[in-house]
This record gives structure tokens, C-alpha cells and sequence, in this order.
């Protein structure tokens, strides 16, 4: 009898939780009846009002516009982003809760995307730390900065898969691989978002944008999105997925169409995916003017159209545009949309405004400063861009470098305080940025500085000789080149990735004096050095690393500190290898460098022949220059002795890999030990490896430890051509190593 009311009383319980989200006045769930109530005395008008997120930059000049101010009082705006000035913020704020109908308070919305004052090495360069602690850390310090401008709610992380470093917005991406991206995603959106969604300074996560903009084609922004299902599910999505689980409270539709529907209209998408799929319960955010921008795609007939597919596609909040104020009265006149699908775009809204807690402290705190550039703030910021370096090269340890060492420092981005920042650096204040040049002048290093091209596109040869002498006239050369900020990010894609302006031929030149030269990058994406990698002996990508990229690189360079780096993307050697990613499909032909045939190497007059019989290049050949998950430190390590648990995996066990590594080198270091995985014959093809783990561990010199990963059946499930997620019987590979392309390699069957 007991037993069967402790049934029923589950199944109650089971049942109200499914139908907490929509149940009006629902008391054992307070939110959803808070929710309820509101949307019961809101105007038409007043809903349609919290669908808009309004920019105000041409509208606040001299002052917040009567105009905007009137529109705050009827409840015509949700949100706003951009409002950089607190007396806005507060002044606006104050009208929303004290003048609107219904009193609901606005969001403020800004682009914090590594960080606000304080400025973290680029998305990309987060992402070569492999550090979700970092990550974590770090968007926890930019919401601390950001709230205290009263910005709650960050248009971050970006979490597009890029495999094509061309494209401009790689930058702010976490890399190519679905699994590194899917554990920072959860770092970015814990950071953020805090410990409470009600902390004052807890800004909410946008996850975006949702979703293919990585995969645009051929790199060029905003441009068309062809991903077949499979790769949606098992590429695309995972990092989502992750956001979502870890509490993500919006996402962004992207700007770009998928398989022919733009993000902002695909109901399927917005619906059965990301609501359905995924059990999203935030809202979902358009992209800028995205909606709008259906009718260039070719998908509305023009603004009002455009309306009414987004809001039958279940696009919440309209970022910038204003289709929606000027057309949904007219559309639910029509019929062609309905009331109750605005309650729900309405609710899913305000359940986000509630659970942030505005309605109880809509104002800015101002008890909290911020602590804008705090101490411990910028020593994140430098640890972050330690993380985040590099080391591409280091032919003869040519780094450390000796303190008493006369060192030339030269190249366009070596004092350049703004540049260093990157891409989304709106709020960086460049008096606060720490460069090269400042921490050598601080340290009082044996050095002469001389830039030679005054920024990184400069073509003029003037000071060329200038550089030449201050060369001779030292042990070795440091030069600090790459791109400018403004050469990646939003529209900033580039055919041709070398280094742009005369710093190849100046670094040629220096070459040509002897010395040996260390070539620090800093870029927003991978630079393919091919024409040059031979005439320098070191080279240190630091991506845009910061506020701090100056102490961090000075650290690194004379071994205070170790590069800890490993590679998110794929390193091309040209730009036309691109879309370049390690976790390929095999082919029918894989590539062998035994069979592969140079362009040099084929006879003059050769006959019609299927040389090489591979998927290659004839002149670029296959393999990139650097792989993915490639970064070297200060020591060198030896892995050995691969041992697997048992080679039989099935639903009831897990298997053990366990790998032995050594610190064979004379220093202490670090090394980032990397599982991939490969299912060998799948019901559709699989890709050749697949990052499912990796660990950071510190040995001291001579030091061995034993690494292991355990593997489940979980980790080897993927979406097979009926979108059925699972694991396959068959055959599995395995490799530990230190990076895509090398490592112990064991085998195991899933049985
Ligand atoms: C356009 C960008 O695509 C998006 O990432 C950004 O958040 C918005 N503009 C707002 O600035």
C-alpha cells in the first residue's frame, strides 16, 4: 500500500516538474508563477517591447534622447547593449523599474569576450592553454569588471568550430576540435554566470552562434554553411551542448545560412534541436540585424516577412533590428502568428530576468568597483598568456635565453599597446597594456630596440638598415611581429595568412646578418610561415595575448617561466591546405608519404597517370606544419609502455590506458598528455582520431609518472546516419602522445 502511494507520489512529482515551465501560477515552481502572473498584465505592446534589444549608439549623442527615455517608460525595450555610460545605465534602469507599466527591468548587454578592463590573451589563445580552471578564471574576473558598469549579460563564448584559419573570427573561436571546445565552453559559461545567476556580478552567457558561422566557405565571413547532419551533430553542436549543460541562459543565432536556412529563421534549429535536442531553457538572441539580413539571403520578402518567420521559428529577442516592433501586431492581426506563441518568446525572457534576480536588484551595484585591473587580476592575465603561448620551434634550445645576452628587439608589434589587446577589446584601456619593449625596459634587459616596420601591414623598407646594424650589433634577435588587432575578428578574413607588410623580407634580411633569430607572433590566427621558417631558430606564437603580454613574454623568453601552449587549430603551411583539421576522414586513398609524389619529382612530359594515388597536394603535400595539440616546452619528455586495462570494452567496464612519461630533458617542465581515439569501421566513416582526454602534468627532471585516462562506452559515442546516438561494435585504435600526430598507439573492441 505504502510502496504504491511512494509510486504515485513520484509520478506527481515527475509530471509537475515536466510541466513547470508552463503551468500558470504554478506554486512549487515560483519562478514559472512569477513569470505567469507578469505576462497576465502585460500589454500587447509591453511584450513586444521585451523582444527588442536595442543599441543606442547614434542615439545618445549629448545625452539619452527623449525619444529612447519615452520608449524605456511604455515598455518598448527588453534590453539594451552598448549603453557604455553608467548614468545611462542607471538613469534608464531607473525609468524601466519606476515609470513602465509593469515595471520589468532591462538587461545590459555588452561584447565582453576576454575579458573587459583587464584584458586575457584572444579566445584562440585561451584555447591553446587547455586550461579550463584558466578559462574559468578568467571570464569570472571580466564578469567582475563588467558588472560593475552594470553589464549583466555577455555576448560570450563563442564556440563556432573553425577549421579554417583564413576566417577572421578563428580568433575568438576555442579552436577546431568539438571536445576542447565543449570543456571551455562549460568553463567560459561557469565563469561568467558564477555561483549564483543573482550575484551582482554574474553576467549570463550567450553561446554562439548557433549555429556553422566557423564553417563558412572558403573562411569568408558570414558567407554560406554546408554541414551535413552527421557533422551538425558530432561537430557542430557538442560545444553547445556543453554550454547548455553547464547553464548557458542564451544563444545567438549566427548570421550565416545553414544548408540554405539562415540561423535566425530555421525553426528546426531553434525548435526541434536546441529546444527539443538539446533542453535549452533560456532565450535565444538574434545576431545583429540577423533577422533583418533573411532578406539579402534570399529567405524573407522583406522586414515584415522576416518577422514572421523568426517568431515561428521561435527567435526570442531581436538584436538591433526592429521587425518585430513594427510588425507583429500586423501578423497576429493576419493570423500568421499567434498569441500564444508571443507569451512564450515573452516568458522564456523573463524566466532569465527573474532567475538573474533584476526584479528584486535591478540596479547596478555600486558597492562593487570592479576592482578594474586589480592586482590579482593582471597576474591571472599574465599566467593566462603563459598558458596560452606556444613554442612552434626551438632549434639548439636557442630559448631561454642567456640574461647577459645583448638582445636586438625589433618588429612592428613589440610596443604596441593597443594592438596586443586582439580583437573585442572595446573596454581595454591601452595606458594599461604591459608590452614587450616596457617589461625589457622595467627588467633593464640587456637590450636596443628598434622597430623597423611601424605596424604589421608597413611596407616601407626605411628603417631597414637601422635594424640590420642594431643586429649585428647583438648575440640574437627578437623579433616581435604578426598582425595588427584589426586583421582578424568580425569581417577581417584574409586569403593569404603569412605575415602581411615587408616582415618577412626584413626578417630575411636580419637572417642574412648571422644571428640567430626568435620570432615571437603575435596574430588572431595561425600564421603560415613557410617562406621563412628556416631563417629563424625560434619561434612563439602568443596570439593577441593581452594586457599582460608583455611581462608573460619576457618570462619566456629568458625561462622564468616555460611556454605551456598546445595548438587548438591545425597549422597550415599555406593558406591553400585550408580547411585544414586533424579529426579528417580517412578517405578511400589516405595519404602516405611513402607514396606521396613531390610536383618536383614528376618527369617533364609525364603521361596521364593518377601519381601518387593519394589525397595530397602535389605541392603543399599533406601534412600541415605544425599539428594540432603541438607545443613544445623547455624540456623533453618520453613516453612509453602504453597498457590498457583490457581490450574488451563493453557496457559493464571501462578500460585504463596508462601511459609511462619521462622528463628526459635537465629541466623541470610541464607536458599535456593527449588521448585520441579511433573507431575504425563505422555505419558511417569516422574520423581518423578524435581528442576524448588530456592531462597536464609537471615532472621535475628525470621524473617518470604513470598517466591514465579511462575510456567508457559513453566517450565513444557519436550520431550515426540515422542520427542515432551510440556506440558501434567493432574495433577501436587508441593513442597517448603530445599531440595529433604522434603517439603510443594500442587497440581494444567494444563487444
Ligand atoms: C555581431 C557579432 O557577430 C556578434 O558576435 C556580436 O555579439 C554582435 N555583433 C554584437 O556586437
Amino acid at each position: 500500500m505504502y510502496k504504491k502511494l511512494y509510486l504515485l507520489l513520484i509520478i506527481i512529482v515527475i509530471i509537475s516538474c515536466k510541466e513547470e515551465k508552463k503551468t500558470l501560477g504554478n506554486d512549487n515552481n515560483p519562478t514559472e508563477a512569477k513569470v505567469n502572473e507578469l505576462l497576465a498584465k502585460m500589454t500587447l505592446d509591453e511584450k513586444i517591447g521585451q523582444l527588442n534589444l536595442r543599441g543606442t549608439s547614434s542615439r545618445v549623442k549629448g545625452g539619452l534622447s527623449d525619444e529612447l527615455k519615452q520608449s524605456v517608460r511604455d515598455g518598448k525595450v527588453g534590453a539594451f547593449l552598448n549603453v557604455m555610460n553608467t548614468e545611462y545605465v542607471d538613469e534608464l534602469q531607473r525609468i524601466a523599474v519606476n515609470e513602465s507599466p509593469n515595471k520589468v527591468p532591462l538587461i545590459f548587454a555588452r561584447d565582453v569576450i576576454h575579458g573587459f578592463k583587464t584584458i586575457f590573451p584572444i579566445p584562440l589563445g585561451l584555447a591553446a592553454s587547455w586550461n579550463a580552471e584558466t578559462v574559468k578564471e578568467s571570464s569570472r574576473v571580466a564578469a567582475v569588471e563588467a558588472s560593475s558598469s552594470g553589464i549583466r549579460w555577455t555576448f560570450a563564448p563563442m564556440l563556432d568550430i573553425a577549421r579554417d584559419s583564413r576566417w577572421g573570427r578563428i580568433a575568438e573561436s576555442p579552436g577546431e576540435d568539438p571536445y576542447l571546445a565543449g570543456v571551455l565552453g562549460k568553463a567560459y559559461v561557469e565563469g561568467f554566470q558564477g555561483d549564483s545567476l543573482n550575484d551582482p556580478t554574474s553576467m549570463i552567457a550567450c553561446a554562439k552562434h548557433f549555429i556553422g558561422y566557423g564553417a563558412a566557405i572558403g573562411g569568408r565571413d558570414y558567407n554560406t554553411a554546408i554541414i551535413n547532419k552527421e557533422l551538425l551533430q558530432n561537430v557542430y553542436l557538442p560545444p553547445f551542448k556543453a554550454a547548455f549543460d553547464a547553464g548557458s541562459q542564451t544563444v545567438m543565432t549566427s548570421f550565416n545560412e545553414t544548408n540554405g536556412i539562415p540561423a535566425s529563421g530555421d525553426k528546426k534549429l531553434l525548435q526541434d534541436i536546441l529546444r527539443e535536442q538539446l533542453k535549452f531553457d533560456g532565450f535565444v538572441v538574434s545576431d545583429w540585424n540577423s533577422v533583418i539580413e533573411m532578406i539579402p539571403h534570399g529567405f524573407a520578402k522583406d522586414e515584415k516577412h522576416a518577422a514572421e518567420i523568426s517568431v515561428n521559428a521561435g527567435m526570442n529577442m531581436e538584436m538591433t533590428s526592429a521587425s518585430y516592433e513594427n510588425h507583429i501586431k500586423e501578423l497576429l492581426k493576419e493570423g500568421k502568428i499567434s498569441e500564444q506563441q508571443i507569451n512564450n518568446l515573452v516568458a522564456d525572457i523573463l524566466r532569465v530576468k527573474f532567475r538573474m534576480g533584476l526584479f528584486e536588484n535591478p540596479n547596478r551595484d555600486t558597492n562593487n568597483s570592479g576592482d578594474l585591473y586589480a592586482k590579482s587580476h593582471l597576474e591571472l592575465a599574465k599566467k593566462a598568456a603563459i598558458e596560452s603561448s606556444v613554442l612552434l620551434k626551438n632549434k639548439e634550445n636557442i630559448l631561454p635565453l642567456n640574461k647577459e645576452a645583448k638582445v636586438a628587439v625589433i618588429g612592428p608589434l613589440a610596443d604596441k599597446p593597443r594592438e596586443q589587446l586582439g580583437t573585442w577589446t572595446f573596454d581595454g584601456d591601452k595606458t594599461h597594456t604591459v608590452t614587450p619593449v616596457a617589461t625589457f625596459t622595467k627588467a633593464k634587459a640587456n637590450f636596443n630596440f628598434i622597430e623597423g616596420l611601424s605596424y604589421s601591414r608597413d611596407v616601407s623598407e626605411n628603417e631597414f638598415q637601422k635594424a640590420i646594424n642594431t643586429a649585428k650589433k647583438s648575440d640574437v634577435v627578437v623579433f616581435i611581429g604578426g598582425e595588427e588587432a584589426i586583421l582578424s575578428g568580425e569581417a577581417h578574413s584574409r586569403a593569404n595568412i603569412n605575415l602581411p607588410g615587408a616582415q618577412e623580407k626584413l626578417i630575411k634580411k636580419l637572417a642574412a646578418t648571422g644571428k640567430k633569430i626568435v620570432l615571437v607572433i603575435m596574430a588572431g590566427r595561425p600564421i603560415t610561415l613557410t617562406n621563412i621558417i628556416d631563417d629563424v631558430d625560434a619561434v612563439l606564437m602568443t596570439w593577441h595575448p593581452g594586457t599582460m603580454g608583455g611581462p608573460a613574454i619576457y618570462d619566456m623568453l629568458y625561462g622564468e617561466q616555460e611556454p605551456l601552449g598546445r595548438l587548438p587549430v591545425t597549422w597550415p603551411k599555406t593558406a591553400g591546405q585550408l580547411p585544414l583539421f586533424y579529426n579528417h576522414k580517412n578517405t578511400g586513398r589516405p595519404a602516405t608519404s611513402e607514396e606521396f609524389v613531390h610536383i618536383d619529382s614528376i618527369p617533364i612530359g609525364a603521361w596521364q597517370s593518377s601519381l601518387g594515388n593519394t589525397s595530397h597536394y602535389l605541392d603543399a603535400g599533406f601534412t600541415p606544419h605544425f599539428p594540432f595539440g603541438h607545443g613544445l616546452g623547455y624540456t623533453t619528455f618520453e613516453y612509453s609502455d602504453l597498457k590498457l586495462s583490457t581490450q574488451k570494452l563493453t557496457d559493464a567496464n571501462t578500460i585504463e590506458a596508462t601511459v609511462t612519461v619521462k622528463n628526459t630533458g635537465s629541466k623541470d617542465g610541464s607536458e599535456l598528455v593527449q588521448l585520441y581515439v579511433q573507431d575504425v569501421v563505422g555505419s558511417i566513416t569516422r574520423p581518423v582520431k578524435e581528442l576524448k582526454g588530456f592531462e597536464r602534468i609537471l615532472l621535475k627532471s628525470g621524473e617518470v609518472k604513470n598517466v591514465s585516462f579511462k575510456i567508457q562506452v559513453e566517450d565513444l559515442k557519436y550520431f550515426n546516419s540515422d542520427l542515432k546516438y551510440g556506440v558501434e561494435k567493432g574495433d577501436f585504435n587508441i593513442w597517448i602522445g603530445k599531440n595529433s600526430a604522434e603517439g603510443l598507439k594500442g587497440s581494444f573492441v567494444y563487444e
